[in-house]
């Protein structure tokens, strides 16, 4: 609940930033990177636990210069379809500015086209990961920080998903939390009706 309500907030700050009106469309991009994840197909990891190391690099079979523009690699974790069925709040959109398929970043690194070895890194699952089934993806950022090219560790056939547990005891703990909190703001909103009241027939 916290983190979706986090979530809906950065997006409006994004919005109100002025930087929801459209660059790129995913169906533009080239899918020049090869990307993996190392877990393996339909294991289930758990969030704040456990690690994923992804890896990418150039696809050897194109063109020299394919990646002269590529400036920044931001890697993101997205959600598998299974888990954004019936969820408009994953949906995919081809407006990549619209686009709610890869939510949770993971990392964002300088991209060096003279450096033509597989790229590494390792990421320990945030906290905050809703439990869900997810590939990792790849973007490629030119200068003026729009995408221009992607990989991912899936393919149209949706292989290589794995799945994210939440940390059990976590979501119950925070909506005693927030239970809480809510019944001690309505009881002072009484208490404090209250003693208005008797101030109120004091002075009179
Ligand atoms: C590189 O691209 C070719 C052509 O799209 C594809 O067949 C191949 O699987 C890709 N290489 C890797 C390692 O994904
Ligand atoms: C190329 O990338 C690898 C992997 O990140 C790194 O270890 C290596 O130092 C890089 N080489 C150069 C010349 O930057």
């Amino acid at each position: 609940m916290v983190s979706q309500g986090f979530v809906v907030a950065s997006i409006l700050i994004f919005c109100l930033a002025g930087s929801c009106y459209g660059k790129g469309h995913f169906s533009s991009l080239k899918r020049t990177l090869d990307v993996t994840a190392s877990p393996k197909e339909g294991q289930v990891l758990v969030a704040g636990v456990d690690k994923i190391t992804v890896t990418w690099a150039l696809n050897k079979t194109l063109p020299a210069g394919t990646d002269s523009a590529y400036k920044t690699i931001k890697l993101k974790l997205c959600y598998a379809p299974i888990s954004q069925h019936d969820r408009a709040w994953r949906k995919t959109e081809d407006d990549l500015s619209r686009d709610k398929t890869c939510q949770h970043k993971i990392v964002a690194k300088p991209y060096d086209a003279s450096n033509k070895t597989v790229q590494r890194f390792e990421w320990l699952i945030e906290r905050d990961v809703p439990q869900a089934t997810y590939f990792v993806r790849a973007y490629a950022f030119d200068s003026n920080d729009a995408e221009v090219a992607y990989g991912q560790s899936t393919d149209a056939k949706n292989s290589n998903l794995f799945e994210i547990d939440a940390i059990t005891g976590r979501h119950s703990s925070l909506d005693i939390c927030s239970v809480c909190f809510s019944a001690f703001s309505v009881l002072s909103l009484f208490f404090f009706f209250f003693i208005e009241k008797r101030k109120a027939k004091a002075s009179s």
